[in-house]
Protein backbone atom coordinates (compact mmCIF):
# COMPACT_ATOMS: atom_id res chain seq x y z
CA UNK A 1 0.00 0.00 0.00
CA UNK A 2 2.92 2.04 0.90
CA UNK A 3 3.77 1.66 -3.02
CA UNK A 4 0.44 3.13 -4.08
CA UNK A 5 0.60 5.90 -1.65
CA UNK A 6 3.95 6.75 -3.23
CA UNK A 7 2.42 6.86 -6.48
CA UNK A 8 0.02 8.98 -5.61
CA UNK A 9 2.09 11.45 -3.76
CA UNK A 10 3.88 11.06 -7.28
CA UNK A 11 0.88 11.86 -9.14
CA UNK A 12 0.32 14.67 -6.79
CA UNK A 13 4.02 16.42 -7.38
CA UNK A 14 3.23 15.97 -10.64
CA UNK A 15 0.21 18.03 -11.24
CA UNK A 16 1.12 20.23 -9.28
CA UNK A 17 4.28 21.07 -10.86
CA UNK A 18 2.37 21.16 -14.45
CA UNK A 19 -0.14 23.88 -12.85
CA UNK A 20 2.57 25.80 -11.36
CA UNK A 21 4.28 25.97 -14.31
CA UNK A 22 1.44 27.59 -15.68
CA UNK A 23 1.39 30.86 -13.08
CA UNK A 24 4.45 33.51 -13.52
CA UNK A 25 4.12 34.61 -10.09
CA UNK A 26 3.13 32.75 -6.96
CA UNK A 27 2.72 34.31 -3.47
CA UNK A 28 3.72 32.38 -0.48
CA UNK A 29 0.96 30.10 1.13
CA UNK A 30 0.35 32.14 3.63
CA UNK A 31 0.58 35.71 2.17
CA UNK A 32 -2.59 34.82 0.06
CA UNK A 33 -5.28 37.46 -0.15
CA UNK A 34 -8.57 38.69 -1.25
CA UNK A 35 -6.90 40.07 -4.35
CA UNK A 36 -8.70 39.25 -7.29
CA UNK A 37 -6.28 37.52 -9.98
CA UNK A 38 -6.59 34.41 -12.31
CA UNK A 39 -4.63 31.58 -12.26
CA UNK A 40 -2.22 32.06 -9.49
CA UNK A 41 -0.75 28.95 -8.36
CA UNK A 42 1.05 29.13 -4.60
CA UNK A 43 3.40 27.09 -4.07
CA UNK A 44 5.03 26.59 -0.48
CA UNK A 45 7.61 23.80 -0.76
CA UNK A 46 9.77 22.35 -3.53
CA UNK A 47 8.74 20.46 -5.86
CA UNK A 48 11.15 17.50 -7.15
CA UNK A 49 8.95 14.48 -8.44
CA UNK A 50 10.02 11.70 -6.58
CA UNK A 51 10.83 8.56 -8.68
CA UNK A 52 8.52 6.14 -8.79
CA UNK A 53 9.37 2.26 -8.40
CA UNK A 54 8.22 0.55 -12.21
CA UNK A 55 7.21 -2.98 -10.45
CA UNK A 56 4.83 -1.03 -8.40
CA UNK A 57 3.51 1.18 -11.50
CA UNK A 58 2.43 -2.20 -13.00
CA UNK A 59 0.91 -3.54 -9.97
CA UNK A 60 -0.79 -1.55 -7.54
CA UNK A 61 -2.44 -2.86 -4.75
CA UNK A 62 -5.71 -2.21 -4.28
CA UNK A 63 -7.47 -2.43 -1.02
CA UNK A 64 -10.35 -5.25 -1.11
CA UNK A 65 -12.97 -3.57 0.75
CA UNK A 66 -13.51 -0.35 1.05
CA UNK A 67 -15.20 2.16 3.32
CA UNK A 68 -18.53 4.36 2.79
CA UNK A 69 -17.47 8.27 2.79
CA UNK A 70 -19.55 8.09 6.00
CA UNK A 71 -17.82 5.08 7.90
CA UNK A 72 -14.38 6.34 6.80
CA UNK A 73 -15.45 9.83 8.54
CA UNK A 74 -17.27 8.54 11.01
CA UNK A 75 -13.98 6.68 11.97
CA UNK A 76 -11.66 9.40 11.62
CA UNK A 77 -14.03 11.46 13.61
CA UNK A 78 -13.33 15.14 15.55
CA UNK A 79 -9.64 14.29 15.23
CA UNK A 80 -9.79 15.23 11.86
CA UNK A 81 -10.16 19.06 12.77
CA UNK A 82 -6.31 18.62 15.19
CA UNK A 83 -4.80 16.97 11.92
CA UNK A 84 -5.65 20.20 9.56
CA UNK A 85 -6.06 22.67 12.50
CA UNK A 86 -4.35 26.45 10.96
CA UNK A 87 -4.43 25.60 7.41
CA UNK A 88 -3.55 29.79 6.15
CA UNK A 89 -4.98 28.70 3.01
CA UNK A 90 -8.19 27.54 4.69
CA UNK A 91 -9.05 30.83 7.36
CA UNK A 92 -7.69 33.00 4.23
CA UNK A 93 -10.45 31.91 1.70
CA UNK A 94 -13.40 31.75 4.92
CA UNK A 95 -11.55 35.42 5.54
CA UNK A 96 -12.17 35.93 1.42
CA UNK A 97 -15.60 35.05 2.04
CA UNK A 98 -15.97 37.64 5.27
CA UNK A 99 -14.69 40.08 3.76
CA UNK A 100 -16.96 40.00 0.24
CA UNK A 101 -20.09 39.75 2.62
CA UNK A 102 -19.44 43.10 3.82
CA UNK A 103 -19.67 44.95 0.79
CA UNK A 104 -23.05 44.13 0.40
CA UNK A 105 -25.19 46.27 2.02
CA UNK A 106 -27.44 43.32 2.76
CA UNK A 107 -25.23 41.30 4.34
CA UNK A 108 -22.39 43.68 6.16
CA UNK A 109 -24.02 43.51 9.20
CA UNK A 110 -24.69 39.78 8.99
CA UNK A 111 -27.69 37.43 8.51
CA UNK A 112 -25.99 35.95 5.29
CA UNK A 113 -27.72 32.59 4.46
CA UNK A 114 -24.54 30.77 4.52
CA UNK A 115 -24.19 26.53 3.67
CA UNK A 116 -20.78 25.14 4.61
CA UNK A 117 -20.81 21.57 2.56
CA UNK A 118 -19.19 18.56 4.37
CA UNK A 119 -18.70 20.70 7.32
CA UNK A 120 -17.08 18.26 9.72
CA UNK A 121 -16.61 19.42 13.08
CA UNK A 122 -17.67 23.10 11.99
CA UNK A 123 -14.29 24.36 12.54
CA UNK A 124 -12.89 26.73 11.40
CA UNK A 125 -15.93 27.87 8.69
CA UNK A 126 -19.27 27.27 10.35
CA UNK A 127 -17.51 28.66 13.38
CA UNK A 128 -15.87 31.94 12.04
CA UNK A 129 -19.13 32.66 10.02
CA UNK A 130 -21.33 32.28 12.31
CA UNK A 131 -19.42 34.28 14.76
CA UNK A 132 -19.06 37.28 12.21
CA UNK A 133 -23.10 37.47 12.97
CA UNK A 134 -24.23 35.21 9.30
CA UNK A 135 -26.99 32.69 9.34
CA UNK A 136 -24.94 28.93 9.13
CA UNK A 137 -25.98 25.83 8.09
CA UNK A 138 -23.68 23.08 8.24
CA UNK A 139 -24.44 19.86 6.09
CA UNK A 140 -22.44 16.52 6.30
CA UNK A 141 -22.88 13.06 5.85
CA UNK A 142 -21.20 11.61 9.13
CA UNK A 143 -22.79 11.28 12.68
CA UNK A 144 -19.54 11.72 14.57
CA UNK A 145 -18.60 14.88 12.41
CA UNK A 146 -22.08 16.39 13.39
CA UNK A 147 -22.35 15.04 17.03
CA UNK A 148 -18.45 17.50 17.09
CA UNK A 149 -19.59 19.79 15.31
CA UNK A 150 -23.36 21.03 17.41
CA UNK A 151 -21.33 21.33 20.65
CA UNK A 152 -18.25 23.28 19.29
CA UNK A 153 -20.52 25.49 17.47
CA UNK A 154 -23.49 26.22 19.19
CA UNK A 155 -24.33 29.51 17.47
CA UNK A 156 -24.51 27.63 13.81
CA UNK A 157 -26.93 25.01 12.76
CA UNK A 158 -26.33 21.65 11.61
CA UNK A 159 -28.10 18.75 9.23
CA UNK A 160 -27.30 15.18 8.50
CA UNK A 161 -27.65 14.74 4.71
CA UNK A 162 -25.88 14.24 1.57
CA UNK A 163 -24.89 17.01 -0.58
CA UNK A 164 -26.59 15.66 -3.54
CA UNK A 165 -29.73 14.98 -1.58
CA UNK A 166 -29.40 18.97 -0.08
CA UNK A 167 -29.72 19.87 -3.46
CA UNK A 168 -32.13 18.11 -4.78
CA UNK A 169 -34.87 19.21 -1.73
CA UNK A 170 -33.54 23.09 -2.03
CA UNK A 171 -33.90 23.36 -5.87
CA UNK A 172 -37.58 23.96 -4.85
CA UNK A 173 -35.84 27.39 -3.24
CA UNK A 174 -33.07 28.62 -6.27
CA UNK A 175 -31.54 31.89 -5.56
CA UNK A 176 -32.23 31.67 -2.12
CA UNK A 177 -28.47 31.22 -0.41
CA UNK A 178 -25.53 34.44 -0.11
CA UNK A 179 -23.05 31.53 0.02
CA UNK A 180 -21.80 28.55 -0.53
CA UNK A 181 -18.54 26.83 1.51
CA UNK A 182 -16.93 23.36 0.42
CA UNK A 183 -13.68 22.46 2.11
CA UNK A 184 -12.32 19.20 0.77
CA UNK A 185 -15.71 17.34 0.73
CA UNK A 186 -16.38 16.75 -2.69
CA UNK A 187 -14.06 13.67 -3.31
CA UNK A 188 -14.45 10.33 -1.16
CA UNK A 189 -17.84 8.79 -2.42
CA UNK A 190 -18.47 11.01 -5.40
CA UNK A 191 -17.58 10.72 -9.25
CA UNK A 192 -16.18 13.30 -11.24
CA UNK A 193 -19.86 14.11 -12.74
CA UNK A 194 -21.21 13.65 -9.34
CA UNK A 195 -18.65 16.98 -8.33
CA UNK A 196 -19.27 18.57 -11.48
CA UNK A 197 -23.37 18.23 -10.81
CA UNK A 198 -22.84 19.95 -7.38
CA UNK A 199 -21.01 22.79 -8.30
CA UNK A 200 -23.71 23.51 -10.57
CA UNK A 201 -26.55 22.51 -8.38
CA UNK A 202 -25.27 24.74 -5.46
CA UNK A 203 -24.66 27.64 -7.75
CA UNK A 204 -28.53 27.48 -8.43
CA UNK A 205 -29.02 28.04 -5.10
CA UNK A 206 -26.96 31.24 -4.62
CA UNK A 207 -28.59 34.09 -4.84
CA UNK A 208 -27.48 36.54 -7.83
CA UNK A 209 -23.77 38.30 -6.81
CA UNK A 210 -23.76 35.09 -4.08
CA UNK A 211 -20.43 33.29 -3.40
CA UNK A 212 -19.21 30.32 -3.42
CA UNK A 213 -16.02 29.28 -2.14
CA UNK A 214 -14.42 25.81 -3.48
CA UNK A 215 -11.20 23.51 -2.13
CA UNK A 216 -9.95 20.39 -3.05
CA UNK A 217 -7.20 17.76 -3.58
CA UNK A 218 -7.17 18.30 -6.78
CA UNK A 219 -5.71 15.11 -8.43
CA UNK A 220 -7.62 13.44 -11.91
CA UNK A 221 -8.94 10.26 -11.02
CA UNK A 222 -12.55 9.21 -11.05
CA UNK A 223 -13.72 6.57 -8.79
CA UNK A 224 -10.09 5.39 -7.63
CA UNK A 225 -9.92 2.83 -4.73
CA UNK A 226 -7.05 4.33 -2.51
CA UNK A 227 -6.17 4.15 1.35
CA UNK A 228 -6.67 8.06 2.52
CA UNK A 229 -5.45 8.12 6.37
CA UNK A 230 -5.30 4.45 6.60
CA UNK A 231 -8.55 3.78 5.42
CA UNK A 232 -9.77 2.17 1.85
CA UNK A 233 -12.36 4.38 -0.18
CA UNK A 234 -13.17 5.34 -3.46
CA UNK A 235 -12.39 8.69 -4.38
CA UNK A 236 -13.03 10.97 -7.19
CA UNK A 237 -11.47 14.73 -8.20
CA UNK A 238 -10.78 16.83 -11.13
CA UNK A 239 -6.94 18.68 -12.01
CA UNK A 240 -6.41 22.29 -10.97
CA UNK A 241 -7.82 23.31 -14.21
CA UNK A 242 -10.75 21.35 -14.41
CA UNK A 243 -11.41 22.29 -10.65
CA UNK A 244 -11.75 25.69 -11.93
CA UNK A 245 -13.31 24.78 -15.32
CA UNK A 246 -16.17 23.14 -13.35
CA UNK A 247 -16.60 25.94 -11.00
CA UNK A 248 -16.90 28.22 -14.26
CA UNK A 249 -19.03 25.99 -15.94
CA UNK A 250 -21.73 26.28 -13.18
CA UNK A 251 -22.26 30.09 -14.28
CA UNK A 252 -19.97 31.36 -11.32
CA UNK A 253 -17.59 33.91 -12.23
CA UNK A 254 -13.82 32.68 -10.73
CA UNK A 255 -12.28 35.42 -8.76
CA UNK A 256 -9.18 33.70 -7.38
CA UNK A 257 -7.72 30.10 -7.62
CA UNK A 258 -4.47 28.74 -6.10
CA UNK A 259 -2.81 25.48 -5.82
CA UNK A 260 -0.94 25.07 -2.13
CA UNK A 261 0.53 22.14 -0.35
CA UNK A 262 0.41 20.71 2.94
CA UNK A 263 1.10 17.62 4.77
CA UNK A 264 -1.57 16.51 7.54
CA UNK A 265 -0.67 15.78 11.47
CA UNK A 266 -2.73 12.35 11.04
CA UNK A 267 -0.16 10.94 12.09
CA UNK A 268 0.80 12.72 15.34
CA UNK A 269 -2.99 12.93 16.59
CA UNK A 270 -3.34 9.58 16.08
CA UNK A 271 -5.45 8.94 13.25
CA UNK A 272 -3.32 6.79 11.59
CA UNK A 273 0.55 5.49 10.89
CA UNK A 274 3.13 7.98 9.56
CA UNK A 275 3.83 5.94 6.53
CA UNK A 276 -0.22 6.24 5.81
CA UNK A 277 0.23 9.83 5.70
CA UNK A 278 1.91 12.40 2.87
CA UNK A 279 1.87 16.00 1.72
CA UNK A 280 -1.22 16.77 -0.86
CA UNK A 281 -2.03 19.26 -3.25
CA UNK A 282 -4.90 21.87 -2.49
CA UNK A 283 -6.81 23.54 -4.60
CA UNK A 284 -8.75 27.13 -3.78
CA UNK A 285 -11.07 28.62 -6.18
CA UNK A 286 -13.44 31.93 -5.12
CA UNK A 287 -15.96 32.84 -7.22
CA UNK A 288 -19.16 34.72 -7.45
CA UNK A 289 -22.66 34.61 -9.20
CA UNK A 290 -22.87 37.27 -11.59
CA UNK A 291 -25.39 39.77 -10.31
CA UNK A 292 -27.50 39.67 -13.36
CA UNK A 293 -28.11 37.70 -16.00
CA UNK A 294 -25.99 38.61 -19.23
CA UNK A 295 -28.43 41.02 -21.22
CA UNK A 296 -28.56 40.12 -24.96
CA UNK A 297 -28.39 43.09 -26.69
CA UNK A 298 -31.84 43.81 -29.21
CA UNK A 299 -32.62 46.18 -31.65
C1 LIG B 1 -12.12 16.14 4.59
S1 LIG B 1 -13.46 16.50 5.65
C2 LIG B 1 -13.47 18.28 5.68
C3 LIG B 1 -14.25 18.85 6.82
C4 LIG B 1 -14.36 20.38 6.82
N1 LIG B 1 -14.99 20.87 5.60
C5 LIG B 1 -13.01 21.00 7.00
O1 LIG B 1 -12.49 21.61 6.06
O2 LIG B 1 -12.43 20.88 8.08
C6 LIG B 1 -14.82 16.16 4.55
C7 LIG B 1 -16.17 16.20 5.23
O3 LIG B 1 -17.16 16.13 4.22
C8 LIG B 1 -18.15 15.20 4.60
N2 LIG B 1 -18.73 14.66 3.35
C9 LIG B 1 -18.15 13.80 2.49
N3 LIG B 1 -18.97 13.53 1.47
C10 LIG B 1 -20.10 14.25 1.69
C11 LIG B 1 -21.32 14.39 0.98
N4 LIG B 1 -21.57 13.72 -0.16
N5 LIG B 1 -22.28 15.21 1.48
C12 LIG B 1 -22.06 15.89 2.65
N6 LIG B 1 -20.92 15.78 3.37
C13 LIG B 1 -19.95 14.97 2.90
C14 LIG B 1 -17.41 14.17 5.45
O4 LIG B 1 -18.24 13.44 6.29
C15 LIG B 1 -16.41 15.05 6.19
O5 LIG B 1 -16.91 15.52 7.42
Amino acid sequence: MADFQHILATFLSFFTNLFHRRANSAPAAKDIEANPKDGAATPDTAEVPAPVNAESQSKPEVPAKTLTAAEVFDSVGPAYEDAFTGLPTQAAAIDWLVQQLKTNPATAQGGAKIVDVGCGTGRPACSVLADAGHDVLGIDISEAMLAAARTRVPNAKFELIDVRAFIERESARPESLDAVTIFFSLIAGVTQDDIRAVLSGLAGLLKPGGFLVFSTVPIPVNNESIKWMGRPVVVSSLSPEEGVAAVKAAGLEVKFDAVTKFKPRGAEVGICQPDEVWEESHLFVYAQKPAMAAVTASS
